[in-house]
């Protein structure tokens, strides 16, 4: 099977595009989300798909949110952020095609990216060739209900920073916090 990679911004999504993202992604709160409501909501969006070439079959997607910033030592620093990696198929090297696509693009591109994951994934994206800032990812706070809180996730994902970025974000700790702010 051969693959097409492409990148679209939310604007030239298909309502059916649109719907197949929706259900592999399973957010509960955006399920049943329409169209133009899609479109608002990820304004700031680009979507990496997989697909199969010839038919129209989603293998995998990826969001890439380009207004994402962080204040670190009363700085602000706006990376790409991915989410919403998912294969529509598990175990089909379709997720590592994805990812190694997507680095390459944000490469040639010389967009500073970053991504975030559990230490459950690891294996995963060491198989992407991802550089993984390990446990960084908790001194990341963000705001929910007025409050600061760390992140969830365990891992930084380098995807394509500047050697001073990455620097900055693998001296994190709990003394040199980052705020998510945008
Ligand atoms: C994570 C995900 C995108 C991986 O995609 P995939 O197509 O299933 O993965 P691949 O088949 O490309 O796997 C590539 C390699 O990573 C390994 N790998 C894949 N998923 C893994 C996992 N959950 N844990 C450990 N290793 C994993 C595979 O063993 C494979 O190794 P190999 O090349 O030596 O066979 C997919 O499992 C998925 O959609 N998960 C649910 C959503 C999710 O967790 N997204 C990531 C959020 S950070």
């Amino acid at each position: 099977m051969t693959y097409s990679y492409q990148i679209l911004p939310p604007t030239e999504l298909s309502d059916s595009t649109i719907q197949t993202i929706l259900r592999l992604w399973q957010v509960a709160e955006w399920k049943g989300m329409d169209t133009e409501t899609f479109r608002k909501f990820f304004s700031m969006s680009e979507f990496h798909l997989l697909m199969d070439a010839g038919e129209d079959n989603l293998q995998c997607i990826a969001r890439i949110n380009r207004a994402f910033t962080l204040k670190i030592e009363e700085e602000r620093y706006t990376f790409a952020e991915l989410v919403g990696l998912v294969a529509a198929e598990r175990g089909k090297g379709h997720g590592k095609t994805l990812m190694r696509q997507i680095c390459h693009n944000l490469r040639e591109r010389d967009i500073e990216a970053i991504g975030f994951c559990s230490n459950a994934l690891r294996p995963f994206y060491e198989e992407c060739g991802v550089t993984i800032l390990r446990d960084r990812a908790h001194y990341i706070y963000e705001q929910a209900d007025a409050r600061w809180i760390p992140s969830e996730d365990d891992d930084i994902l380098d995807l394509n920073l500047a050697p001073e970025n990455a620097t900055r974000l693998r001296a994190l700790n709990e003394h040199n916090v980052a705020y998510f702010v945008a």
